[in-house]
Protein backbone atom coordinates (compact mmCIF):
# COMPACT_ATOMS: atom_id res chain seq x y z
CA UNK A 1 0.00 0.00 0.00
CA UNK A 2 1.29 3.52 -0.82
CA UNK A 3 0.74 5.17 1.73
CA UNK A 4 2.63 8.31 1.03
CA UNK A 5 1.94 10.83 3.89
CA UNK A 6 3.09 13.77 4.09
CA UNK A 7 6.04 15.98 5.64
CA UNK A 8 3.47 17.76 6.72
CA UNK A 9 0.60 17.23 7.85
CA UNK A 10 -0.95 18.05 4.83
CA UNK A 11 -1.94 14.87 4.40
CA UNK A 12 -2.44 14.14 7.84
CA UNK A 13 -6.61 14.57 8.39
CA UNK A 14 -6.93 12.74 5.13
CA UNK A 15 -4.26 9.79 5.52
CA UNK A 16 -6.37 9.18 9.04
CA UNK A 17 -10.11 8.79 7.42
CA UNK A 18 -8.27 7.31 4.68
CA UNK A 19 -7.01 4.54 6.47
CA UNK A 20 -10.03 3.80 8.25
CA UNK A 21 -11.71 3.10 4.87
CA UNK A 22 -8.57 1.38 3.06
CA UNK A 23 -9.05 -1.01 6.23
CA UNK A 24 -12.73 -1.41 5.98
CA UNK A 25 -12.74 -2.40 2.22
CA UNK A 26 -9.41 -3.13 1.31
CA UNK A 27 -7.28 -6.51 1.37
CA UNK A 28 -4.21 -4.69 0.94
CA UNK A 29 -3.99 -4.21 4.50
CA UNK A 30 -4.48 -7.99 5.13
CA UNK A 31 -3.05 -9.09 8.59
CA UNK A 32 -0.34 -6.83 8.71
CA UNK A 33 -1.98 -4.30 11.42
CA UNK A 34 -2.44 -7.81 13.92
CA UNK A 35 0.78 -9.66 13.12
CA UNK A 36 2.49 -6.62 13.10
CA UNK A 37 4.82 -5.08 9.52
CA UNK A 38 6.82 -7.26 7.21
CA UNK A 39 10.52 -6.63 8.48
CA UNK A 40 13.53 -8.67 8.49
CA UNK A 41 16.26 -8.96 11.18
CA UNK A 42 18.80 -6.56 11.45
CA UNK A 43 22.33 -7.29 10.13
CA UNK A 44 25.64 -6.86 11.24
CA UNK A 45 26.97 -5.24 8.15
CA UNK A 46 28.88 -1.80 8.69
CA UNK A 47 29.38 0.74 6.12
CA UNK A 48 33.16 1.64 5.52
CA UNK A 49 33.35 5.63 6.23
CA UNK A 50 35.42 6.61 2.88
CA UNK A 51 36.24 10.56 1.63
CA UNK A 52 33.84 9.28 -1.80
CA UNK A 53 30.66 7.97 0.60
CA UNK A 54 30.71 10.94 2.92
CA UNK A 55 31.25 13.89 0.07
CA UNK A 56 28.20 11.58 -1.54
CA UNK A 57 26.09 11.37 1.23
CA UNK A 58 26.66 14.99 2.62
CA UNK A 59 25.26 16.44 -0.87
CA UNK A 60 22.42 13.98 -0.97
CA UNK A 61 20.90 14.31 2.61
CA UNK A 62 22.09 18.51 2.59
CA UNK A 63 20.26 19.19 -1.24
CA UNK A 64 18.17 16.58 -2.41
CA UNK A 65 16.51 14.06 0.17
CA UNK A 66 16.36 16.92 3.18
CA UNK A 67 16.57 14.46 5.93
CA UNK A 68 18.06 17.05 8.26
CA UNK A 69 15.17 19.44 6.82
CA UNK A 70 12.80 17.16 8.71
CA UNK A 71 14.89 16.24 11.41
CA UNK A 72 15.47 19.73 13.24
CA UNK A 73 13.67 22.68 14.24
CA UNK A 74 13.19 25.36 12.23
CA UNK A 75 12.39 29.11 12.49
CA UNK A 76 8.88 29.12 10.81
CA UNK A 77 8.93 33.24 10.85
CA UNK A 78 11.43 33.51 8.22
CA UNK A 79 11.34 33.30 4.40
CA UNK A 80 14.35 30.62 4.49
CA UNK A 81 12.86 28.99 7.76
CA UNK A 82 16.17 28.43 8.90
CA UNK A 83 17.38 26.07 11.50
CA UNK A 84 18.65 27.52 14.89
CA UNK A 85 22.38 27.53 15.32
CA UNK A 86 23.44 24.08 17.36
CA UNK A 87 20.19 22.28 16.43
CA UNK A 88 20.52 20.64 13.30
CA UNK A 89 19.66 17.03 12.97
CA UNK A 90 18.51 17.47 16.54
CA UNK A 91 14.90 16.16 15.81
CA UNK A 92 11.18 18.07 15.15
CA UNK A 93 8.22 17.83 16.93
CA UNK A 94 5.95 17.75 14.67
CA UNK A 95 3.29 18.92 16.37
CA UNK A 96 3.94 22.05 14.37
CA UNK A 97 2.00 20.42 11.29
CA UNK A 98 -1.84 20.96 11.98
CA UNK A 99 -4.00 17.58 11.65
CA UNK A 100 -1.45 14.46 12.07
CA UNK A 101 -2.74 11.88 13.58
CA UNK A 102 -1.27 11.75 16.80
CA UNK A 103 2.18 12.85 18.27
CA UNK A 104 4.11 12.24 15.65
CA UNK A 105 8.25 12.99 16.50
CA UNK A 106 11.00 12.99 13.89
CA UNK A 107 13.97 11.66 16.35
CA UNK A 108 17.78 13.27 16.78
CA UNK A 109 19.56 11.96 14.02
CA UNK A 110 23.13 13.18 15.49
CA UNK A 111 25.34 10.42 17.25
CA UNK A 112 24.62 11.14 20.74
CA UNK A 113 24.15 7.64 22.57
CA UNK A 114 21.27 8.54 25.11
CA UNK A 115 18.82 10.64 22.91
CA UNK A 116 20.33 10.29 19.56
CA UNK A 117 21.67 7.16 17.17
CA UNK A 118 24.87 7.09 18.88
CA UNK A 119 23.88 3.43 20.17
CA UNK A 120 22.17 2.48 16.79
CA UNK A 121 24.14 0.11 14.32
CA UNK A 122 24.32 0.77 10.79
CA UNK A 123 21.79 -1.57 9.41
CA UNK A 124 19.01 -0.15 11.77
CA UNK A 125 19.62 3.10 10.28
CA UNK A 126 19.22 1.79 6.99
CA UNK A 127 16.27 -0.47 7.51
CA UNK A 128 14.73 2.50 9.23
CA UNK A 129 15.76 4.45 6.04
CA UNK A 130 14.59 2.54 3.33
CA UNK A 131 12.25 -0.19 4.57
CA UNK A 132 10.15 1.83 7.67
CA UNK A 133 11.14 -0.12 10.50
CA UNK A 134 12.31 2.00 13.45
CA UNK A 135 15.88 0.74 15.67
CA UNK A 136 12.84 -0.70 18.01
CA UNK A 137 11.26 -2.52 15.24
CA UNK A 138 8.11 -0.46 14.74
CA UNK A 139 6.55 0.34 11.88
CA UNK A 140 7.33 3.79 11.10
CA UNK A 141 4.75 6.27 10.43
CA UNK A 142 5.23 7.19 6.66
CA UNK A 143 5.23 10.59 7.04
CA UNK A 144 9.44 9.49 7.38
CA UNK A 145 9.60 8.99 3.57
CA UNK A 146 10.76 5.53 3.32
CA UNK A 147 8.63 4.23 0.47
CA UNK A 148 10.60 7.11 -1.72
CA UNK A 149 14.02 5.82 -0.18
CA UNK A 150 13.37 2.58 -1.36
CA UNK A 151 14.59 3.51 -4.53
CA UNK A 152 18.12 4.96 -2.85
CA UNK A 153 20.48 2.76 -4.17
CA UNK A 154 22.72 0.33 -2.14
CA UNK A 155 25.58 2.79 -2.48
CA UNK A 156 23.63 5.79 -1.82
CA UNK A 157 22.10 4.32 1.47
CA UNK A 158 25.84 3.68 2.65
CA UNK A 159 26.48 7.25 1.42
CA UNK A 160 24.04 8.52 3.79
CA UNK A 161 24.50 6.58 6.96
CA UNK A 162 28.02 7.73 6.31
CA UNK A 163 27.34 11.07 6.28
CA UNK A 164 25.17 10.87 9.30
CA UNK A 165 27.40 9.60 11.70
CA UNK A 166 29.57 12.86 11.20
CA UNK A 167 27.13 15.13 12.27
CA UNK A 168 28.08 16.80 15.53
CA UNK A 169 26.54 14.85 18.64
CA UNK A 170 24.20 16.65 20.27
CA UNK A 171 21.91 15.49 23.22
CA UNK A 172 18.16 16.48 22.98
CA UNK A 173 15.24 14.67 24.32
CA UNK A 174 12.47 14.42 22.80
CA UNK A 175 8.84 12.73 23.52
CA UNK A 176 8.08 9.29 21.72
CA UNK A 177 5.92 8.96 18.89
CA UNK A 178 2.41 8.13 19.32
CA UNK A 179 0.07 7.65 16.69
CA UNK A 180 -3.72 7.60 17.05
CA UNK A 181 -5.47 4.56 17.28
CA UNK A 182 -6.44 3.02 14.53
CA UNK A 183 -3.84 4.75 12.36
CA UNK A 184 -0.61 3.21 14.83
CA UNK A 185 -2.10 -0.45 13.54
CA UNK A 186 -2.60 0.68 10.00
CA UNK A 187 0.25 1.90 8.82
CA UNK A 188 1.62 -1.53 9.63
CA UNK A 189 1.17 -2.45 6.54
CA UNK A 190 3.10 0.37 5.17
CA UNK A 191 6.92 -1.43 5.86
CA UNK A 192 8.54 -3.51 3.12
CA UNK A 193 11.89 -5.15 3.25
CA UNK A 194 14.43 -5.19 0.88
CA UNK A 195 16.16 -8.16 0.57
CA UNK A 196 17.84 -7.81 -2.71
CA UNK A 197 20.95 -5.18 -3.98
CA UNK A 198 19.64 -2.14 -5.10
CA UNK A 199 22.07 -0.75 -8.36
CA UNK A 200 23.15 2.27 -8.85
CA UNK A 201 20.05 4.21 -10.56
CA UNK A 202 20.23 4.94 -14.54
CA UNK A 203 21.35 8.50 -14.93
CA UNK A 204 22.60 7.91 -18.10
CA UNK A 205 20.19 10.82 -19.49
CA UNK A 206 19.20 14.17 -17.75
CA UNK A 207 15.31 12.70 -17.95
CA UNK A 208 16.66 9.70 -16.13
CA UNK A 209 18.42 11.49 -13.73
CA UNK A 210 15.63 13.60 -13.12
CA UNK A 211 13.47 11.18 -12.28
CA UNK A 212 15.93 9.67 -9.73
CA UNK A 213 16.03 13.29 -8.03
CA UNK A 214 12.70 13.47 -7.60
CA UNK A 215 12.03 10.89 -6.30
CA UNK A 216 14.57 10.91 -3.35
CA UNK A 217 13.59 14.52 -3.06
CA UNK A 218 9.96 13.41 -2.50
CA UNK A 219 8.43 15.71 -4.69
CA UNK A 220 5.34 13.93 -5.48
CA UNK A 221 5.03 13.18 -1.58
CA UNK A 222 3.55 17.28 -2.02
CA UNK A 223 2.76 17.82 -4.92
CA UNK A 224 0.47 14.76 -6.01
CA UNK A 225 -2.39 15.66 -3.57
CA UNK A 226 -3.53 12.53 -2.13
CA UNK A 227 -7.15 11.32 -0.62
CA UNK A 228 -7.56 8.50 1.97
CA UNK A 229 -4.25 8.53 2.29
CA UNK A 230 -3.18 7.77 -1.29
CA UNK A 231 -1.97 9.47 -4.21
CA UNK A 232 -4.48 10.26 -6.08
CA UNK A 233 -4.14 8.11 -9.88
CA UNK A 234 -5.13 11.08 -12.14
CA UNK A 235 -3.33 13.93 -10.52
CA UNK A 236 0.90 12.97 -10.53
CA UNK A 237 2.25 16.45 -9.64
CA UNK A 238 -1.05 18.09 -10.35
CA UNK A 239 -0.45 20.14 -6.77
CA UNK A 240 -3.76 21.21 -4.19
CA UNK A 241 -2.39 19.36 -1.31
CA UNK A 242 -2.84 21.68 1.88
CA UNK A 243 -0.38 22.69 4.37
CA UNK A 244 -1.06 24.48 7.15
CA UNK A 245 0.85 25.49 9.87
CA UNK A 246 3.05 28.52 11.55
CA UNK A 247 4.21 28.85 7.80
CA UNK A 248 0.47 29.54 7.09
CA UNK A 249 -1.97 27.53 5.33
CA UNK A 250 -0.69 26.94 1.70
CA UNK A 251 -1.61 24.47 -1.15
CA UNK A 252 1.08 22.68 -3.37
CA UNK A 253 1.52 23.79 -6.99
CA UNK A 254 0.21 21.92 -10.07
CA UNK A 255 4.05 21.34 -11.70
CA UNK A 256 3.10 19.69 -14.96
CA UNK A 257 3.57 21.60 -18.80
CA UNK A 258 -0.49 21.92 -18.61
CA UNK A 259 -1.41 25.49 -19.10
CA UNK A 260 -2.92 25.53 -15.51
CA UNK A 261 0.77 24.41 -14.35
CA UNK A 262 3.93 26.07 -15.00
CA UNK A 263 4.20 26.10 -18.93
CA UNK A 264 5.34 29.35 -18.61
CA UNK A 265 8.31 28.02 -16.73
CA UNK A 266 12.24 27.73 -18.52
CA UNK A 267 15.34 26.04 -16.96
CA UNK A 268 16.21 29.09 -15.85
CA UNK A 269 13.50 30.37 -13.99
CA UNK A 270 12.96 27.16 -12.32
CA UNK A 271 16.67 26.99 -11.19
CA UNK A 272 16.25 31.16 -10.07
CA UNK A 273 12.87 29.86 -8.20
CA UNK A 274 14.47 27.04 -6.47
CA UNK A 275 17.46 28.86 -5.36
CA UNK A 276 15.64 32.26 -4.24
CA UNK A 277 12.71 31.05 -2.95
CA UNK A 278 11.17 33.41 -5.32
CA UNK A 279 9.77 33.15 -8.81
CA UNK A 280 10.59 36.58 -10.26
CA UNK A 281 8.28 39.32 -7.52
CA UNK A 282 6.30 36.17 -6.20
CA UNK A 283 7.58 34.74 -2.97
CA UNK A 284 7.18 31.05 -2.23
CA UNK A 285 6.02 29.76 0.93
CA UNK A 286 8.58 28.24 2.99
CA UNK A 287 6.88 24.79 3.47
CA UNK A 288 8.10 23.99 -0.10
CA UNK A 289 11.87 23.00 0.81
CA UNK A 290 13.53 25.23 -1.78
CA UNK A 291 15.76 25.95 0.98
CA UNK A 292 17.19 21.94 0.70
CA UNK A 293 16.90 22.02 -2.92
CA UNK A 294 18.71 25.41 -3.70
CA UNK A 295 21.93 23.39 -2.66
CA UNK A 296 22.15 21.05 -5.75
CA UNK A 297 24.05 21.94 -8.46
CA UNK A 298 22.93 23.28 -11.82
CA UNK A 299 23.48 20.05 -13.26
CA UNK A 300 21.29 18.07 -11.21
CA UNK A 301 18.37 20.94 -10.87
CA UNK A 302 18.66 20.82 -15.01
CA UNK A 303 17.66 17.32 -15.00
CA UNK A 304 15.01 17.85 -12.42
CA UNK A 305 13.38 20.74 -14.51
CA UNK A 306 13.72 18.52 -17.64
CA UNK A 307 12.25 15.11 -15.79
CA UNK A 308 8.90 17.86 -15.02
CA UNK A 309 8.50 18.65 -18.61
CA UNK A 310 8.15 14.89 -19.09
CA UNK A 311 5.21 14.50 -16.85
CA UNK A 312 1.50 14.71 -18.67
CA UNK A 313 -0.51 17.67 -18.68
CA UNK A 314 -3.04 17.90 -16.15
CA UNK A 315 -5.61 20.48 -15.92
CA UNK A 316 -5.68 21.76 -12.23
CA UNK A 317 -5.98 25.42 -11.69
CA UNK A 318 -4.14 26.29 -8.12
CA UNK A 319 -3.17 29.38 -7.14
CA UNK A 320 -2.50 30.65 -3.51
CA UNK A 321 -3.13 34.19 -4.16
CA UNK A 322 -6.75 33.81 -4.14
CA UNK A 323 -9.06 32.87 -1.52
CA UNK A 324 -9.45 28.93 -1.12
CA UNK A 325 -12.45 27.27 -2.77
CA UNK A 326 -13.83 24.36 -2.65
CA UNK A 327 -11.62 22.00 -5.95
CA UNK A 328 -13.66 19.72 -7.30
CA UNK A 329 -10.93 17.97 -9.10
CA UNK A 330 -8.72 17.04 -6.12
CA UNK A 331 -11.28 17.63 -3.09
CA UNK A 332 -9.37 19.88 -1.34
CA UNK A 333 -10.05 23.95 -0.80
CA UNK A 334 -7.42 25.75 -2.21
CA UNK A 335 -7.18 29.03 -4.52
CA UNK A 336 -8.36 29.14 -7.46
CA UNK A 337 -10.51 25.86 -6.33
CA UNK A 338 -13.84 27.18 -8.14
CA UNK A 339 -11.95 27.44 -11.31
CA UNK A 340 -11.55 23.81 -12.12
CA UNK A 341 -14.25 21.55 -13.91
CA UNK A 342 -14.74 17.90 -12.16
CA UNK A 343 -13.60 16.58 -16.01
CA UNK A 344 -13.87 12.94 -15.00
CA UNK A 345 -16.82 12.79 -13.74
CA UNK A 346 -18.17 14.68 -16.89
CA UNK A 347 -16.67 12.24 -19.28
CA UNK A 348 -18.75 9.58 -17.26
CA UNK A 349 -21.52 11.37 -17.20
CA UNK A 350 -21.50 12.01 -21.16
CA UNK A 351 -20.67 8.32 -21.64
CA UNK A 352 -23.90 7.13 -19.96
CA UNK A 353 -26.62 9.41 -21.77
CA UNK A 354 -25.19 7.93 -24.92
C1 LIG B 1 9.20 14.55 5.60
C2 LIG B 1 9.96 14.53 6.80
C3 LIG B 1 11.10 13.56 6.89
C4 LIG B 1 12.17 13.42 6.04
C5 LIG B 1 12.43 14.16 4.74
C6 LIG B 1 13.00 12.42 6.62
N1 LIG B 1 12.48 11.97 7.79
FE1 LIG B 1 13.26 10.51 8.98
N2 LIG B 1 11.60 10.55 10.10
C7 LIG B 1 10.59 11.47 10.02
C8 LIG B 1 9.63 11.21 11.06
C9 LIG B 1 8.36 12.01 11.31
C10 LIG B 1 10.07 10.08 11.77
C11 LIG B 1 9.41 9.42 12.96
C12 LIG B 1 8.47 8.33 12.52
C13 LIG B 1 7.88 7.59 13.69
O1 LIG B 1 8.30 7.84 14.83
O2 LIG B 1 7.01 6.74 13.47
C14 LIG B 1 11.32 9.69 11.14
C15 LIG B 1 12.09 8.60 11.54
C16 LIG B 1 13.38 8.35 11.10
C17 LIG B 1 14.24 7.31 11.60
C18 LIG B 1 13.83 6.24 12.58
C19 LIG B 1 14.48 6.29 13.89
C20 LIG B 1 14.16 5.06 14.69
O3 LIG B 1 13.27 5.13 15.54
O4 LIG B 1 14.78 4.02 14.48
C21 LIG B 1 15.45 7.44 10.96
C22 LIG B 1 16.69 6.62 11.15
C23 LIG B 1 15.31 8.53 10.03
N3 LIG B 1 14.04 9.06 10.13
C24 LIG B 1 16.29 8.97 9.17
C25 LIG B 1 16.07 9.80 8.08
C26 LIG B 1 17.01 10.02 7.01
C27 LIG B 1 18.41 9.45 6.96
C28 LIG B 1 16.39 10.81 6.11
C29 LIG B 1 16.91 11.27 4.76
C30 LIG B 1 17.38 10.23 3.86
C31 LIG B 1 15.09 11.15 6.65
N4 LIG B 1 14.92 10.51 7.84
C32 LIG B 1 14.18 12.00 6.05
C33 LIG B 1 10.48 12.48 9.09
C34 LIG B 1 11.32 12.64 7.99
C1 LIG C 1 6.83 19.74 1.84
C2 LIG C 1 6.06 19.80 0.65
C3 LIG C 1 6.78 20.05 -0.67
C4 LIG C 1 7.80 19.32 -1.23
C5 LIG C 1 8.48 18.09 -0.67
C6 LIG C 1 8.07 19.93 -2.49
N1 LIG C 1 7.26 21.01 -2.69
FE1 LIG C 1 7.31 22.29 -4.26
N2 LIG C 1 5.84 23.42 -3.41
C7 LIG C 1 5.17 23.10 -2.24
C8 LIG C 1 4.18 24.11 -1.97
C9 LIG C 1 3.22 24.12 -0.78
C10 LIG C 1 4.26 25.06 -3.01
C11 LIG C 1 3.47 26.33 -3.18
C12 LIG C 1 4.23 27.45 -2.51
C13 LIG C 1 3.60 28.80 -2.69
O1 LIG C 1 2.66 28.96 -3.48
O2 LIG C 1 4.08 29.75 -2.04
C14 LIG C 1 5.33 24.59 -3.90
C15 LIG C 1 5.76 25.27 -5.02
C16 LIG C 1 6.69 24.79 -5.91
C17 LIG C 1 7.11 25.48 -7.11
C18 LIG C 1 6.62 26.85 -7.58
C19 LIG C 1 5.56 26.73 -8.63
C20 LIG C 1 4.94 28.06 -8.97
O3 LIG C 1 3.86 28.34 -8.45
O4 LIG C 1 5.56 28.84 -9.71
C21 LIG C 1 8.00 24.67 -7.75
C22 LIG C 1 8.70 24.95 -9.05
C23 LIG C 1 8.15 23.48 -6.94
N3 LIG C 1 7.34 23.59 -5.82
C24 LIG C 1 8.96 22.42 -7.27
C25 LIG C 1 9.23 21.35 -6.41
C26 LIG C 1 10.17 20.29 -6.71
C27 LIG C 1 10.92 20.15 -8.02
C28 LIG C 1 10.20 19.47 -5.62
C29 LIG C 1 11.10 18.30 -5.39
C30 LIG C 1 12.51 18.48 -5.73
C31 LIG C 1 9.27 20.02 -4.64
N4 LIG C 1 8.69 21.14 -5.16
C32 LIG C 1 9.02 19.48 -3.39
C33 LIG C 1 5.43 22.03 -1.42
C34 LIG C 1 6.44 21.10 -1.60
Amino acid sequence: MTMTTMRKGIAGGALFAGLLIVAAVSVTVGWRPIVGPRARAVSTRTFARTPGRLARGRYLVTAVTGCLDCHSPHDWSRHDAPIPAGREGTGQDMIVYKELPGHVVAPNLTPDSDTGTGSWTDDMLARAIREGIGHDGRALFPMMPYQRYRALSDEDLASIVVFLRTLPSVRNLLPATRVAFPVRYLIRAAPQPVTQAVPPPDVSTPVKRGAYLSTIASCAECHTPQQQGRPMPNLPFAGGFVAEGPWGRVASANLTPDPSGIPYYDARLFIDAIRAGQVKARTLNQIMPWRVYRNMTDDDLGAVFVYLQTLSPVRHHVDNSQPPTLCPVCTFSHGAGDQNQPLSSEARRTASRR
